[in-house]
């Protein structure tokens, strides 16, 4: 039952305004809808009205008043059919729902005794009867009715109208929200909340009001967030010319919830981990994730709400925008260059893997039987590369006229990637055809390149030859336009020479536009004989090979101008040495550290003046995700092998320099997410690493001296992670248990305390995982520990998650089974290690395919279904 993208019919029957009276009880809700219908103008009269609804009791259904017979509409599993309804009518449904018994998480659902909701892409229908697709725009009033004493707090979308008490000690309120919007953005939240609030003043002068709602122990934990929503609402005003349009916006943290949050127009859910921080609980990291988090939902309210999607195959076209959006915020109040290296060193690792896995799909995928399998790293992260590539071929103005374009022109509609596009390619005046198939074409395009330089005509010649895999359903793939940033750097003057491109002058850091399958470039007065940096802060979403020399690599490292291709040429190099090493575990060879990585290490850690926050990023190797992506098969053992003996051999060589710079990075002063600060405490915590890898007795004294100096958790982690992932028993024990007392009231951290266990390499990181999953604070009903517990294990120890005996595989699909029952989305994300077994050896595929096999023979949720059906294909 795949939905394919070529079937979309627009909807038959429009509704232009919504009543909704909610009367809650946990196991017997009563939701009323009142719709204001209007047949299409263009639909011929007796077309049959269709609404989706799931999982939902019948009580009653009119239309104008007029309860309907039983002959005049049908009931079935995924919704109700009305024989003829007239052109315009008024449809009335009361429905009953259990959010008491929906461990889904989708449509309305009980947390921690809230009651709360997530409708995108398709849980409004198991709350009513409704045509549960984007393109069906209406405005809604939402009543709600609840217990004074459990639901004091009662909220929907947009501004309070009205509220007044009733009987039986319950009370109500009705919102009213006036902008147009598709079911997915409703909201609801009714419990026992507290709110901090605070204001913005928006350009044009608006006064609105912002309240972050949270249970009562959380009231300290929302400076962060609230901080960095006012910055969010600042730079969409400068950045985008985008204002926010009601007079009041809500964030409320829900303890359960699938994913990091959602853009609900006017009331943002959130997971409360992507929301609450507070310095003794939440890292550096967590920081800026809330930061990230809340500034990405809050643009949705332009990239995605006010403008939103026709159907669910646009899905990237709010996603990647918003995606990029964000990024681009986090990198203007950070540091940009570590934001970016982050950014690409994940998508290398984790979509790159999926793009070359069996549920690669294209940026606009052309079917899907589950729409929730396809909140992927191709849509969202991907989609947010071809963004930025676009804002990259036109440049910072044009592409703010293009942005103005889309929203001023399809304000109030759900529209089209190409309705995106044209905008862009109007207000850029390019040819954007060819660009196009970034949104159709599935797989990571490879470039093979290779450069000659001519001394006798001071020439180089650049030859790049793209190809991409062939992936699912999409065998042959057409070249695409892949713009290469880049600069020859003489090997002289350790400088960018100019580039000068067929009598056309680039500049020193220009770009050059691949289109066709090989094209060479020829480049004319180069002085010195060049090496070539390429592909300049990832201009493109491409893995690219060029056959440096280890030399070319450590003099990209000390003289690239591009900080983001200085850390690439340093993971390069490192993963030239880890190669080596990959093959001398093998083949049972000694091992030999690459002295010119030592040196390369030294000159970083001598050279002073870099920034902090990127030498953190430089000095940090390879994870082993990457380098195994880097594999044509993985061999788990020898890459976790050959990365500890790299980082041994440099903990033991450059020990006095990791000493010294974790000295001059300490430091007592108070708290702050600031980027200096945490530049530092990166530093400071790389050094610790280091000096933790030989475990002598100073390192183990820093890092046990930095547990117990409780200063933040930043510190506290790093140290806790190392204790614990030392080989000594007498070091780990302790330092967990006294964590796991002091934090057992704080389910934020514990799920930290989780993770920090269960990544351990020592042998018995599996068997602490089935331990853990028996511990109090652990609930296969909650996403966030599942995450932490099993999500963290499967994807993070791989040395354990791929033991030989096939334990890590047997462990996972026993959590699937369970999972598919209670939460099928999670269930579906939670699988996708096993569906990568065509990349480990025969041994292990076997094992993997059997776990596969052993989730097949159960009754499958769709979700579930699909990904093992691609992954068994
Ligand atoms: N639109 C949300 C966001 O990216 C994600 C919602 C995902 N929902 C889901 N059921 N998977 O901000
Ligand atoms: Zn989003």
């Amino acid at each position: 039952k795949p939905t394919y993208r070529h079937d979309y019919r627009p909807p038959a029957y429009r509704v232009a305004h919504v009543d909704l009276t909610f009367e809650l009880d946990p196991a017997a809700t009563r939701v009323k809808a009142s719709l204001q219908m209007e047949r299409h103008p263009e639909c011929k009269e007796g077309e049959p009205l269709r609404l989706d609804g799931e999982q939902l009791i019948l009580k009653h259904i009119a239309i104008d008043g007029q309860a309907l017979e039983s002959d005049e509409y049908t009931l079935d599993d995924d919704g109700l059919s009305v024989r003829q309804p007239p052109a315009r009518f008024r449809l009335d449904t009361e429905v009953e729902i259990a959010p008491c018994d929906n461990t889904a998480l989708e449509g309305l659902y009980l947390s921690s005794g809230m009651y709360c909701t997530q409708c995108e892409a398709e849980g409004f229908r198991r709350i009513t009867y409704y045509p549960d697709r984007p393109d069906v725009m209406a405005t809604y009033s939402t009543t709600v009715i609840g217990d004074k004493a459990g639901q004091p707090v009662l909220l929907s979308n947009g501004n309070p109208v009205k509220r007044g008490e009733l009987p039986d000690g319950r009370h109500f309120v009705t919102w009213n929200d006036p902008f147009p919007k598709p079911s997915y953005l409703f909201a609801l939240v009714a419990g026992d909340l507290k709110k901090v609030e605070d204001r913005f003043t928006t350009m044009s002068g608006r006064e609105v009001t912002l309240q972050i709602w949270v249970e009562e122990e959380n009231l300290g934990k929302t400076d962060h967030a609230m901080a960095s929503l006012k910055r969010a609402m600042k730079w969409d005003e400068e950045t985008y010319g985008r204002e926010y349009d009601l007079d009041l916006f809500m964030i409320v943290a829900v303890n359960d919830f699938n994913m990091g949050a959602m853009e609900n127009k006017g009331l943002n859910l959130f997971n409360s981990a992507a929301v609450l921080t507070h310095p003794d609980t939440a890292t550096d990291a967590a920081f800026q994730r809330v930061e990230g988090i809340v500034a990405h939902e809050y643009f949705h309210n332009w990239s995605g709400n006010r403008v939103t999607c026709r159907d669910w195959f646009q899905l990237s076209l709010k996603e990647g925008f918003t995606v990029f959006r964000d990024q681009c915020f986090s990198a203007d109040v950070n540091s940009a260059a570590v934001k970016r290296i982050e950014d690409v060193a994940f998508f290398r690792t984790a979509q790159f893997a999926e793009d070359a896995g069996p549920t690669a799909h294209p940026v606009r995928p052309d079917h899907y039987i589950e729409i929730t399998n396809f909140y992927t790293l191709t849509i969202y992260e991907k989609g947010a590369e071809v963004v930025r590539m676009l804002y990259n071929l036109m440049g910072e103005e044009a592409f703010r006229r293009g942005s103005d374009r889309y929203f001023e022109r399809f304000d109030g509609q759900a529209v089209t990637i190409e309705d995106f596009v044209d905008c862009m390619a109007e207000a850029s005046g390019q040819d954007l055809t060819q660009f196009m198939r970034w949104y159709s074409q599935a797989g990571t395009p490879e470039i093979d390149a290779y450069g000659e330089y001519d001394y006798a005509n001071a020439e180089y010649h650049l030859t790049l030859r793209q190809r991409t895999p062939a992936t699912p359903d999409q065998p042959e793939k057409a070249p695409q336009h892949i713009p290469v940033r880049m600069g020859l750097v003489g090997t002289k003057s350790g400088r960018d020479l100019g580039l000068s491109l067929e009598g056309e002058s680039l500049g020193s850091d220009g770009v050059i536009h691949l289109r066709e399958a090989e094209q060479t470039f020829v480049f004319t007065d180069v002085p010195e004989a060049p090496v070539p940096s390429l592909l300049r802060g990832f201009s493109a979403p491409v893995q690219l090979r060029f056959p440096y020399s280890r030399e070319d690599l450590a003099f990209l490292l000390a003289n690239d101008s591009d900080g983001f291709n200085r850390w690439d040429a340093g993971q390069r190099l490192a993963m030239l040495a880890l190669d080596d090493l990959i093959a001398a575990h093998r083949n049972g060879v000694e091992k030999v550290m690459d002295p010119r990585v030592v040196d390369a290490f030294r000159s970083l850690l001598e050279r002073g003046g870099d920034d902090k926050a990127v030498l953190a990023e430089m000095l940090t190797l390879p994870s082993e995700a990457y380098i195994a992506e880097q594999q044509p098969l993985v061999d788990v053992e020898a890459i976790h092998a050959a990365r500890t003996f790299v980082k041994q051999s440099l903990a033991a060589t450059l020990r006095d320099d990791f000493l010294r710079l974790y000295q001059e990075n300490e430091s007592d002063e108070p708290y702050a997410p600031q980027p200096e600060q945490i530049a530092r405490r990166s530093l400071k915590n790389v050094a610790l690493g280091y000096l933790m890898a030989v475990e002598d007795e100073e390192g183990v004294e820093l890092a046990r001296r930095q547990f117990e100096a409780d200063h933040n958790m930043t510190d506290v982690r790093q140290a806790l992670t190392l204790l614990t992932h030392s080989s000594r028993d007498d070091l780990a024990a302790p330092a967990l248990r006294s964590f796991g007392e002091k934090w057992a009231h704080d389910s934020l951290v514990m799920d930290q305390w989780f993770a920090i266990q269960v990544t351990r390499p020592q042998t018995d990181a599996l068997d602490r995982v089935r331990h853990l999953m028996a511990h109090p604070a652990f609930s296969l009903k909650n996403p966030n520990k599942v995450r932490a517990l099993v999500g963290t294990f499967v994807n993070q120890n791989r040395i354990n998650f791929h033991r030989a005996d096939g334990e890590g595989y047997r462990l996972l699909a026993d959590v699937v089974i369970e999972l598919n029952r209670l939460n099928p989305e999670i269930a579906s994300r939670l699988v996708t290690p096993l569906t990568r077994w065509q990349r480990f050896d025969e041994p292990r595929q076997e094992l993997m395919r059997a776990e596969l096999e052993r989730i097949r023979a159960e009754k499958l949720s769709p979700n579930v279904y699909e990904v093992i059906e691609k992954a068994l294909a």
